[in-house]
């Protein structure tokens, strides 16, 4: 499968991901469960209950919500959606109220109209990551949860390794191979959010952020 690196627009994504749809899970869905799983944890943990996923691909994150949460999800792939929705009936998963064909940049959704909105390995894929983030704040209402989990540019150097065995997943879904944090927030932003290291080994960061 041969994509070429850096950010891509709709009708990339569109292409891209549905040649990934089938294979997704297995591959890179799989590696990334445990990062997941984290995020998904400081969401079910956030106050209130109507929770935006974007960017929410085939929903493997769907059956880690409370089931008290209700949950959107959003993704501009309708080959990725179809495996969302087959998940969900498979699994009766009756907490996921919606799954929508929107762009993560401008979601035509209501403004606060959403507890917490989080975006799990999509930030380095669409175009502008900061339009990305400020739709993303738009939908939350004020004092509502932003959730991010990522893969960001090494400022250390002490996880090449772990890098350098990921960055084909990385090039071939579209991932912008160099992704520093202020390409997704600005400095207010990136002053007030918390930053943890998830696995493996630390590869990923979950960003949260009060809106
Ligand atoms: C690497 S996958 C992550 C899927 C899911 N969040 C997960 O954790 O498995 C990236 C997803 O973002 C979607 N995507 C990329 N650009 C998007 C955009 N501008 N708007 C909505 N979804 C987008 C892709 O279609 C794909 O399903």
């Amino acid at each position: 499968m041969s994509m070429s690196a850096g950010r891509l627009d709709a009708t990339a994504v569109r292409a891209a991901y549905r040649r990934w749809a089938g294979i997704y899970d297995a591959s890179f869905g799989a590696v990334s469960l445990a990062a997941r799983r984290r995020a998904v944890a400081r969401v079910n943990a956030g106050a209130g209950v109507r929770v935006l996923e974007v960017g929410v691909g085939t929903g493997l994150a769907l059956p880690m919500y409370e089931p008290t949460k209700r949950v959107t999800g959003i993704d501009l792939s309708p080959e990725m959606l179809a495996r969302a929705e087959a998940r969900v009936a498979r699994l009766g998963l009756t907490h996921v109220e919606a799954l929508l064909e929107r762009d993560a940049e401008a979601t035509g959704l209501a403004e606060g109209s959403f507890d917490s909105a989080v975006a799990m390995f999509v930030a380095s894929v669409v175009p502008h990551p900061k339009r990305l983030m400020a739709e993303m704040r738009r939908v939350v209402r004020r004092g509502g949860q932003i959730v991010v989990i990522n893969h960001f540019s090494a400022e250390g150097g002490v996880r090449l390794a772990v890098e350098r065995g990921l960055a084909p997943f990385g090039r071939a879904l579209g991932w912008h191979p160099d992704f520093p944090f202020e390409e997704l927030l600005n400095s207010q932003e990136r002053a007030a959010a918390r930053f943890t290291p998830v696995p493996p080994a630390g590869l990923f960061t979950l960003v949260e952020l009060q809106n």
